[in-house]
């Protein structure tokens, strides 16, 4: 998909369709009044009739409009003028490109009212055409056998109003990357965990490096993954008959000797819960516990697309946690990379048992900052429900950076109190601490576990079990938190 910005009057451009925008009350907007007029007042007329009435979402396509070379327009309805949002301008532009992608319609000249521009400034607008868009025309890469719908006819979007074209364009850039990167987490994670297996994924990481270049990928089989005293890690995966893998993807785009950023993916690619084994209802979910490492995959293809200026380092620790004669047990213990014993207490817990190994290979580079992403508590899921990510760690500037980068993409998250008290939960008779700490306070107890491995890194932890992917009808993937991290990522860049 092509963007641009259009300069001269919307009225006037030769494209296939004319996107403006209705406030409720059918009030039109600005750039509706200049179509208006430039159609003898068709609009106005509709609106008076009752026929559109600008509620948020609704959309209508209004066809052999001959006055106008563009010959169609389609009214979107934007809500109260008073709300007009970040977020509501965002949807309204959503369900534009849902009506549009029902169409032929290949071009369009989008002249939706904009929210202050504090809150959408140029390049921010940029992004959330290009990036709603692609979002938007997402399709499941689903194995029906029927035949496949028509590809959407959408090519072109001419953008505006916009004041300052280069940041407009830098955002319809970083906007179209920041979807494929989503798409990829999302073709990863929608994947049946048939398939997605952790072999796949370390396949699937060395082919996204082959293509990206100055990202490199390296991957650890079991007997490496042994080599580095990894335990805890192959305590989860000793159960399956899939192989475990780990995961370094590499892009260094900063000055030489810049220390990294380091994304760490929990990589689950099914959780059946292991012997302390899930119930059946919703487990196919459990294919999802794969999201962080695809979030991590997608973002190093990201900063390498986009060039950034940047040392970024992606640990995957991808392993299938199953039950069976082999699999670990409640009460066994496990040594982990670090050294410290973990009484495995309830194997369904294993999110924290591969993390707490792949943060600590992590501090072999040295890192500026530490991020671990992960399917990690259905606490999480209760505390915040799905519209939050929980966000802990040790370091506040780095979760202030986090919490704003949400913000701004769109993508947020939420802080939970990591203090020093849940940490008592997780006492053990036996080791050093055992895996699990009780039900009360789950998200942040799990926190509390990948703390003891993350002591003089500046470490922050983002709990995506409620917002990597939705159940019910829309079923799949979300690509998030591919939103928040690339604006992470971006606004680092710029430091
Ligand atoms: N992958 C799950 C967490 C999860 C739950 C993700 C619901 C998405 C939706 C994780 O491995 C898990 O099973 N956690 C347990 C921890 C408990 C045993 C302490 C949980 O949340 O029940
Ligand atoms: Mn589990
Ligand atoms: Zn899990």
């Amino acid at each position: 998909m092509e963007f641009a910005v259009w300069t001269k009057g919307l009225p006037a451009l030769a494209v296939d369709c004319l996107v403006v925008g209705v406030f409720e009350e059918a009030q039109l907007g600005a750039e509706a009044k200049s179509v208006d007029a430039a159609c003898g007042g068709r609009l106005q007329r509709l609106l008076a009739r009752g026929d559109f009435t600008g509620r948020a979402g609704d959309t209508l396509l209004i066809t052999e409009v001959t006055e106008l070379p563009a010959r169609r327009v389609l009214l979107v309805g934007l809500g109260a003028r008073a709300s007009l949002s970040r977020r509501s301008w965002r949807r309204a532009w959503g369900s534009a490109v849902a009506a549009l992608a029902r169409t032929r319609i290949a071009s369009v000249a989008l002249g939706l009212d904009r929210p202050p521009a504090r809150e959408l400034d140029d390049y921010y607008f940029g992004r959330a055409v290009a990036e709603v868009a692609g979002a938007t025309l997402y399709r499941i890469n689903d194995l029906k056998t029927g035949k496949k719908p028509a590809p959407v006819a959408l090519k072109q979007v001419l953008a505006g109003p916009v004041r300052k074209g280069d940041a407009a364009a830098r955002g319809f850039k970083h906007g179209a990357a920041i979807t494929a990167a989503a798409a990829i987490q999302r073709d990863l994670a929608n994947l049946p965990p048939n398939v997605c297996t952790p072999t796949f994924l370390a396949e699937e990481a060395r082919a996204l490096a082959r293509r990206h270049k100055g990202l490199t990928a390296k991957v650890l089989d079991e007997p490496a993954i042994r080599r580095e005293k990894m335990g805890c890690l192959l305590a989860v995966a000793q159960g399956s008959h899939q192989p475990p893998r780990f995961i370094v993807l590499e892009y260094r785009g900063g000055k030489a000797a810049q220390p990294p950023v380091v994304l760490v993916g929990k990589g689950v690619t099914f959780d059946t819960g292991g012997i302390s084994l899930k119930d059946p209802p919703g487990m196919d979910e459990m294919k999802f516990d794969m999201s962080g490492a695809a979030a991590v995959i997608a973002c190093l293809t990201l900063a390498a697309q986009l060039r950034l200026p940047l040392h970024v380092v992606g640990l995957v620790a991808a392993v299938e946690n199953m039950p069976g004669g082999k699999a670990v047990k409640p009460a066994d213990i496990a040594t982990s990379a670090a050294g410290l014993t973990v009484e495995i207490l309830n194997t369904d817990a294993e999110g924290r048992l591969i993390l707490c190994d792949a943060l600590h290979y992590a501090r072999r580079f040295h890192p500026a900052a530490v991020v671990d992403i992960a399917t990690l508590t259905g606490a999480c899921v209760v505390a915040l429900g799905h519209h939050h990510s929980g966000v802990m760690g040790n370091d506040q500037a780095l979760i202030g950076q986090l919490l704003e980068a949400g913000v701004r993409a769109e993508d947020r998250c939420w802080q939970l109190p990591l203090t020093e008290e849940y940490a008592e939960q997780l006492k053990s008779n036996f080791a050093d601490f055992a895996n699990v700490g009780g039900r009360d306070g789950g998200a942040i107890t799990a926190a509390a576990f990948l703390g003891k491995f993350t002591q003089g890194l500046a470490w922050a932890h983002l709990d995506v079990a409620g917002t990597a992917y939705q159940g019910g009808a829309q079923k799949g993937s979300t690509g998030r938190p591919t939103p928040l991290l690339a604006d992470f990522l971006i606004r680092r860049a710029e430091r």
